[in-house]
């Protein structure tokens, strides 16, 4: 199913244990899918005491992708952690996916990353050192393509496999994209295609007759700087990463935080073809489920948008792309600036309108 279980590691690895048991089978749900649902998250969180250093730009009461600090000169630091479990069986690919979506929490704000910290837990004595070393070459990878640099990190022995980053960034303190910001009258562009997390799902249940895992994993591995500087180049008004909550789910944070609704029309979505097949045949993970019942409070879907459809839109995806509000009239620019740089896709999906904080399918 998965380059590693054809090409281990290393020799030895493979000799020592011929049962290696694979990378994704260590935990139920993997990637950005292992997120805790919003739901539960916002009553955790909302016990909490507010930050007050006024220093601190962007903390998370808007469920920011990243918190930003204040720095003098104009400048802020943008300071973010990502972490899941194995989305895929090879350690350097995983490495990969995992860093990528790490190091997208910067750029949804117009960062640039600077310098990264690992994370990583790793069952030492179930799986071979050399394939955590793997794990950290994938990711330390990215981190070196992204123009930024690994300092360190931090390990622990423990019987889960667990990997990912802590990421700084600087931004300029006016250039920053948040969720809140987007206004009645701005387009919302998408920069990569929905249905990853459903593949994933149907790789790890090998399930995917279609192969359409490499693609994904391509996906899941491409860094979104290319998006970023487009939006840097062309302007935006809020934005962020399409991950764990869904299109929707995120989506849905940016309208709670600039007080707005928004549309999505369907069609101009783009989706993985194997994805819409897979969904039809009941194949999505338990994360998107979980975001679709936490959206039904906040969604309308219109009578052409069965469940499969509202399903793939609520996907919980492992390192998607981002998701743009700017002003319509720059939309245009913006998708060809992305297209220029060859993100994996450049769509206008819907628009924001005035209202609260809802959203209509259509
Ligand atoms: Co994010
Ligand atoms: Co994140």
């Amino acid at each position: 199913m998965t380059p590693s279980r054809s090409s281990p590691p290393t020799r030895s690895a493979q000799d020592a244990s011929p049962a290696l048991r694979p990378l994704s089978t260590f935990a139920s749900s993997a990637g950005c899918a292992c997120k805790i649902p919003q739901f539960d998250l916002s009553a955790i969180l909302s016990k909490l005491p507010a930050a007050s250093d006024p220093n601190l730009l962007v903390g998370h009461a808007e469920s920011d992708d990243a918190a930003v600090y204040r720095i003098p000169g104009g400048h802020a630091v943008v300071q973010t952690i990502d972490f899941f479990t194995p989305v895929v069986d090879d350690p350097r690919l995983f490495g990969r996916i995992a860093a990528t979506n790490a190091l997208s929490d910067v750029y949804a704000m117009r960062g640039r990353p600077v310098l990264a910290l690992a994370v990583a837990a790793f069952p030492m004595k179930v799986l071979p050192a050399e394939m955590l070393q793997e794990i950290l070459r994938g990711g330390a990878e990215k981190v070196v393509e992204a123009g930024a640099v690994v300092g360190g990190g931090h390990s622990i022995d423990h019987d889960i496999p667990l990997y990912g980053l802590s990421v700084t960034g600087v931004v300029e303190e006016s250039r920053i994209t948040r969720n809140k910001g987007a206004r009645p009258g701005d387009a919302l562009v998408l920069t990569k295609p929905l249905g990853i997390g459903v593949i994933a799902t149907a790789a790890k249940n090998d399930q995917d007759r279609l192969k359409a895992m490499p693609e994904a994993i391509r996906l899941m591995a491409t860094l979104n700087r290319d998006a970023c500087d487009a939006m840097l180049e062309v302007g935006a008004h809020a934005a962020t990463d399409v991950t764990g909550f869904g299109l929707l789910g995120h989506l849905r944070n940016v309208c709670a935080a600039s007080g707005v609704s928004a549309r999505i029309a369907f069609k101009d979505v783009p989706v993985l073809e194997a994805a819409r097949t897979y969904v039809r045949e009941g194949i999505a993970p338990g994360g998107t489920h979980a975001n679709w019942r936490f959206l039904n409070d906040w969604v309308t879907y219109g009578p052409s948008v069965g469940k499969e459809e509202q399903l793939l839109l609520c996907d919980a995806q492992t390192s998607g792309g981002l998701l743009i509000a700017l002003s319509a009239a720059d939309a245009p620019r913006l998708v060809a600036a992305l297209e220029r740089r060859g993100t994996p896709c450049a769509a206008i999906v819907g628009d924001i309108v005035e209202g609260p904080p809802r959203i209509e399918v259509g």
